[in-house]
């Protein structure tokens, strides 16, 4: 996948919200002071339901508060601790860079009590972040530079989104620090994915022998073989080392061959990117693919190819594989029911504390700043939910409660292979190499009871459709290494982890 920053960006807000790996201290003090007040210095686990008990769950989200930009235009407002407010984006060009950077200056005063404090978060479409204040003062807030002109054009027009938060939520948020590395483009953000990686998932990284880039051959590949990708670095590194985590997988992207009449190789992908900067379903030929993947993705792919089980290549159809293929190319990447599979996951073991409250939370989020991409992300999906049409993520929230359906359960609903939505079909990578695999004839017979639309990447590379026996492999495979694995990595340097 090549980066497309308003999916990441979606996946940074909810790591904001996700990650509660380290939570406060608990203080020991013995002051008067009110549950609301004290609850940020309570580790999490005691936080949320004190916090849960204290509001109504709507009253959770985090609210808008408006947006800061140049110091001409400084936005005011009332805070949940601190009564006054004022904040002003200043533009600098501190490292010399084409578009600058910029600072947020917040001034708080008035507060309330003198134990409280307010927890904000910042975003634009490029970039999270958050801090709290404790004390009235003016505080300032390194923005750093903008990721370019697009970043620059937008807080220059709409300036910085600010988002109150419930000050429980501070547990949550100090977390980030663990996360936010994982989106930089630099060899620091590649070490803290693999980082994430071991110390959440208990993976280990080994270097495996050079060549780390298979010279392969055409003839030994076949329609219907898998590509198995996991980039770890730069932006598209930090939301696939989420999705892992979050899914249990150890491959964060896919995409799969197909040969023509002619004996051509091809590949076949959801979430391209094409000269607009859209991520797309694509069918590329195999040598432009390779070219991209070996000298120009930044996110360090490493690739491995599963070939298909003979039995299996027997079964599949590759007419109807291209059929499908053909119909579906040039449809945008399946953001709708992406984020839908992950939830189905997250239902049945999500890390804590992840919930459906902070999906919601994060929804909010970027129902604001990207309406757009909200409507296109889940707000059409959650309607398919309830057999509704139009509705934004507000009257959603109410229309669900009124039928007695709480959040969480109109999440878990099953994405429905045949939904079609106002841009298609929607498949992301998975669910267009499986519902390829479904048209080929390879779920037969029960394929009808089949809806790959939830499987997510670790459901898919676990079917028992791929090569297992280690000695069947072409002989270009995995060569120089000593390890045996039941499938040929072809390109970079680390073995795939505990597979
Ligand atoms: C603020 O307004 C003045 C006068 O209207 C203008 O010259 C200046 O460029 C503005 N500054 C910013 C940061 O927009
Ligand atoms: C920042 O400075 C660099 C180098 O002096 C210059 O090329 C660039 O245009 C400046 N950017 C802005 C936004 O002023
Ligand atoms: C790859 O293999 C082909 C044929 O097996 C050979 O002609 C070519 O030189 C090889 N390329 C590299 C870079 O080793
Ligand atoms: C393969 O698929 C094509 C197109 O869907 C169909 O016409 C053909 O009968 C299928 N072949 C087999 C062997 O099922
Ligand atoms: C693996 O394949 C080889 C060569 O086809 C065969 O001799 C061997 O019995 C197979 N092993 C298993 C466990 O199926």
């Amino acid at each position: 996948m090549a980066s497309s920053p308003f999916s990441v960006l979606f996946a940074a807000t909810l790591v904001v919200f996700t990650s509660s790996f380290l939570v406060p201290q608990l203080l020991a003090v013995k002051l008067p002071f009110h549950p609301r007040d004290v609850l940020p210095l309570l580790p999490r686990q005691v936080s949320w339901p004190v916090l849960n008990s204290l509001h109504s769950a709507a009253d959770l989200l985090p609210s808008f508060v408006g947006s800061a930009s140049s110091s001409n235009n400084t936005m005011e407002w009332k805070g949940a601790c601190f009564y006054k407010n004022t904040a002003w984006v200043e533009f600098h060009n501190r490292t010399g860079s084409e578009f600058g950077g910029g600072t947020l200056h917040i001034k708080v005063s008035n507060a309330h009590s003198w134990t409280c404090m307010d927890i904000y978060l910042f975003a634009t479409p490029y970039r999270v972040t958050w801090d709290y204040y404790f004390l009235s003062r003016e505080h300032t807030l390194e923005l750093g530079e903008w990721e370019g002109k697009a970043e620059y054009d937008y807080v220059r027009h709409k300036g910085v989104s600010i988002f109150l938060m419930q000050a429980g939520m501070l547990g949550t948020l100090r977390a980030l620090w663990d996360v936010f590395p994982l989106f930089t483009n630099t060899g620091w953000g590649e070490s803290s994915n693999i980082g994430f990686l071991k110390k959440h998932m208990g993976a280990s990284f080994d270097e495996r022998p050079k060549p780390w880039v298979t010279n392969i051959s055409v003839n030994d590949i076949h329609s219907g073989d898998f590509l198995a990708i996991s980039k770890i670095r730069g932006r598209w590194g930090g939301f696939e080392t989420l999705e892992k985590w979050v899914t249990g997988s150890y491959a964060g992207h896919t995409a799969v061959f197909l040969k023509d009449s002619e004996g051509k190789l091809w590949v076949g992908e959801s979430g391209n990117e094409n000269e607009q900067g859209e991520d797309i379903i694509a069918v590329l030929p195999w040598e432009e693919w390779w070219e991209f993947e070996v000298n120009k993705d930044d996110s360090d792919p490493h690739i491995a190819l599963l070939p298909l089980h003979p039995d299996m290549r027997a079964k599949f159809n590759e007419t109807a594989a291209w059929e499908y293929a053909r119909s579906m190319e040039g449809k945008p990447y399946g953001y709708h029911n992406l984020i839908f599979s992950w939830i189905d996951t997250i239902d049945k073991n999500y890390p804590p504390p992840l919930d459906a409250h902070v999906v919601a939370s994060v929804m909010t989020i970027w129902d604001h700043i990207q309406p757009a991409y909200a409507a296109n992300m889940w707000n059409e999906a959650l309607n398919k939910r309830l057999g509704t049409q139009g509705l934004d993520l507000p009257d959603i929230l109410v229309e669900s409660e009124k039928r007695g359906l709480s959040f969480d359960k109109l999440l878990t609903i099953p994405e429905q292979d045949d939904w079609v939505y106002n841009d298609g079909k929607s498949a992301s990578c998975v669910a267009f190499v499986l519902e390829m695999y479904k048209e080929a004839g390879l779920f037969d017979p029960i394929s009808r009871s089949i809806e790959v639309t939830e499987f997510t990447i670790k459901d898919a590379y676990m079917l028992k459709f791929f090569e297992s026996n280690s000695s069947r492999l072409p002989k270009w495979c995995n060569e120089g290494d000593n390890v045996e694995l039941p499938f040929c990595q072809i390109k970079d340097y680390y073995r795939p982890p505990n597979c």
